[in-house]
């Protein structure tokens, strides 16, 4: 028994979403003449669908009205879904079920943490969502990433106090919430990026068994600094 608990962000930690999300809004922004490339999209990691368009419309220098607004952000959403439905469990990034098969044998439990209103039908393409012990996404929160919200809401299906959560994220906005809401942060991605991060991978299979039980063995003498330093 131990009382450490994961919280897994989706886009980019679990599942590369973020092609299926620059084609959908590629095709909005060229019906609204805005020039949007790769490297725009890399804005619009981890931040929610609403946030999204704003940035879009702002680097096209569009305003639009709120009914328009609406009637764009189901457009967008409509073609997104239209690559979402043809995923596939093949799409799960290196290390994750390795990770979750893990997880489960040392008896550490994990939810998902997302700001995608997409993120059980996501998984559920992917066939993971039984998998979660629960799911907090874009529509269970009223506060966008980096406000600690959906962390702290994954802490409690976990029934965990924040400074036994692990968060996986790959956005800068989700360290800052993981490390807003008082826990570890785990940065998936390039380190340049995620400095923040108490710990850095590039992806999930650099995280070894002696990650967890460095922090499950000394959980209750060692701050979690010093347990960071151990898995080193
Ligand atoms: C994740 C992605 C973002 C996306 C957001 C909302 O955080 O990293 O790029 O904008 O979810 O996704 P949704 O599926 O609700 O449009
Ligand atoms: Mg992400």
């Amino acid at each position: 028994m131990n009382n450490l608990g994961v919280i897994f962000d989706l886009d980019g930690v679990i599942v590369d979403t973020a092609k299926y999300h620059f084609l959908a809004w590629k095709s909005l922004a060229d019906e609204l003449g805005i020039a949007f490339t790769e490297a725009h999209n890399e804005l619009l990691k981890g931040v929610s669908r609403e946030r999204s368009l704003d940035i879009l419309l702002d680097l096209g220098k569009v305003s639009l009205s709120d009914a328009k607004r609406q009637v764009v952000l189901e457009q967008k959403n409509k073609a997104y879904l239209n690559y979402i439905t043809k995923m596939g469990p093949e799409e799960i990034l290196a290390g994750v079920v390795q990770l979750l098969d893990r997880l489960d044998r040392l008896g550490i439990p994990y939810v998902l943490g997302s700001a995608s209103k997409n993120a059980s039908l996501i998984l559920k393409q992917v066939h993971l969502l039984e998998r979660f012990k629960g799911i907090v996404d874009g529509n269970s929160v009223s506060k966008a990433k980096p406000d600690p919200e959906v962390f702290l809401l994954g802490a409690k299906l976990l029934e965990r106090i924040p400074e036994h959560c692990i968060v996986f994220e790959d956005a800068i906005a989700g360290i800052e919430a993981a490390k807003n809401a008082g826990m570890m942060a785990v940065g998936v991605g390039d380190k340049t990026i995620l400095k923040a991060a108490d710990y850095n991978v590039n992806n999930l299979t650099e995280i070894n068994e002696g990650f967890f039980k460095a922090f499950i063995s000394d959980q209750r003498t060692d701050t979690n600094e010093s347990r960071l330093h151990k898995t080193r």
